[in-house]
């Protein structure tokens, strides 16, 4: 067996984290058609129940995130200041969209806001992956 260490369960923690966090709003979206057809509130408080978990995943991330940061070794390698800057500014922009998606009162806004909310937390974990490599 493979050593199992506080590495281990720092990163752990933070892709279980992410998988909650991303994975939960694209299930979710993928769920929509049937939670409507259940009642024209279902989806609303489906998507109020996963807030919940969602934001709890989301304040663990920034947690562990800035515990990988604190042990991250690879600090002196060109390009690391620009991959971490744009993965934070994305971080920050997918829990401002999503929480202007649980704030929004039109259509278009819960649209955007859901829409950022998931994409921006893609690229973050794309460039999570990027800085693990
Ligand atoms: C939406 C939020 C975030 C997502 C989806 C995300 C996702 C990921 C993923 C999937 C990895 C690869 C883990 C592995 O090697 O197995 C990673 C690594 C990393 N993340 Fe994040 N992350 C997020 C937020 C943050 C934040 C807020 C920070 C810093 C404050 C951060 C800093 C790092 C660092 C430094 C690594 C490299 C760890 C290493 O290889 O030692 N992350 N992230």
């Amino acid at each position: 067996m493979l050593p199992i260490d506080a590495t281990s369960v720092r990163l752990f923690l933070h892709v279980l984290a992410a998988t909650v966090w991303i994975g939960g709003q694209i299930v979710l979206g993928a769920l929509v058609p049937t939670l409507r057809s259940l009642g024209v509130d279902a989806p609303r408080l489906a998507a109020r129940q996963f807030g919940r978990l969602a934001w709890t995943a989301f304040v663990l991330l920034v947690v562990t995130g800035f515990w990988n940061l604190a042990e991250y070794d690879g600090k002196h390698r060109s390009g690391f200041a620009a991959t971490i800057s744009l993965k934070l500014v994305c971080v920050v922009l997918s829990g401002v969209a999503a929480y202007i998606h649980t704030r929004a009162k039109s259509r278009t806004w819960l649209a955007l806001g859901g829409a950022g909310a998931s994409g921006f937390a893609l690229l973050a974990l794309f460039l999570g992956v990027v800085l693990s490599q």
